[in-house]
């Protein structure tokens, strides 16, 4: 009689991957997380498979960051590289990459900065030729994550013009200015030097927003929305899943993942519980897809 169950297939797991060699780092923020060399990255995607978890979800730590964040888009950057040898390794492996600057940018933001303002419509170029790269690198999908207004457009239509027509575009539509974001950008480089990111990511207050937001990706071609954070926005999970007709994904974000370690550690919760009861109420609230840290431990868990 149980309504909610969860199964390996609910998951995407996020691996962060850098340049160099034979590098494994432990991320000191996410117990259990690591900055990985393409090499180790590919060990790691082989261990994802066996477990049953069907994606993967990559983010690059490249050796060159500039103002324009121009290794984003260099087809023999971090993230292509990875994709590539995932690709031969585990072909089976789904493969999703992560598309933004803040990785690639000096100064950590999420698009060009002109004349100290955030430039929107020079950002979503640079975002399309990204994704192109990706896919010319051999990404199963792309995920969109840095909130320009028109990007999903601008994604849809450079792929279609170059041949990848068939990449459907997983968009993170309702992503909130959250400081649960914090350990991520520690695991990926990418605080900002310099102000925030209020001017692009959404107000947490809001709600009604979250719909606009996911009216207007899905009207500009998104296969599947993506909600972030997850645990703080179950409401909103709901909303957009009761409102609408297309897949939705949710993002269980590193604050949430080191909260639970961090209390864990202490001996004040219990670990496992805790961890199944946060990730089954995040699919009981709508989610289809859940990207979270967790997938290989919960994975352990359901596979008793
Ligand atoms: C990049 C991006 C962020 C996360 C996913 N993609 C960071 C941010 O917006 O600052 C956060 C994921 C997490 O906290 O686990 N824009």
């Amino acid at each position: 009689m149980r309504q909610t169950s969860l199964s390996p297939d609910d998951f995407i797991y996020p691996l962060f991957v850098t340049h160099g060699k034979g590098i494994k780092r432990e991320i000191p923020s996410m117990p259990g997380c690591y900055q990985e060399s393409v090499d180790n990255a590919v060990w790691s995607a082989k261990e994802v498979h066996s477990l049953g978890i069907p994606a993967v979800m990559l983010f690059g730590i490249p050796e060159h960051k500039d103002e324009l964040g121009s290794s984003a888009y260099d087809d023999h950057g971090v993230v292509q590289n990875a994709i590539r040898e995932i690709k031969e390794t585990v072909p089976e492996l789904y493969v999703i990459t992560d598309v933004c600057l803040c990785e690639y940018t000096s100064h950590g933001h999420c698009g060009i900065i002109e004349k100290g303002d955030l430039d929107n419509d020079r950002t979503i170029v640079t975002l399309a030729l990204e994704a192109v790269s990706h896919s010319r690198a051999g990404t199963d999908m792309v995920a969109p994550s840095d909130m320009m207004d028109g990007r999903v457009t601008a994604i849809r239509s450079a792929l279609d013009k170059e041949g990848f027509g068939e990449i459907p575009i997983l968009s993170y539509a309702v992503k909130y200015a959250s400081a649960f974001y914090g350990p991520f950008r520690e695991a990926a480089k990418s605080a900002p030097q310099s102000g925030d990111r209020h001017s692009y990511q959404m107000d947490p207050a809001n709600r009604y927003e979250a719909l606009k937001e996911v009216a207007l990706d899905i009207e500009e071609g998104a296969d599947i929305v993506m909600i972030k954070p997850a645990l703080s926005c179950l409401d909103i999970i709901s909303d957009v899943k009761s409102t609408f007709n297309v897949p939705v994904a949710a993002y269980n974000v590193s604050g949430e993942y080191s909260m639970v370690k961090a209390a864990a550690k202490l001996g004040w919760i219990d670990e496992e519980r805790v961890m199944v009861e946060i990730l089954t109420s995040i699919k009981r609230a709508g989610a289809d897809l859940i990207v979270t840290y967790f997938a290989k431990e919960a994975v352990k868990i359901l596979n008793g």
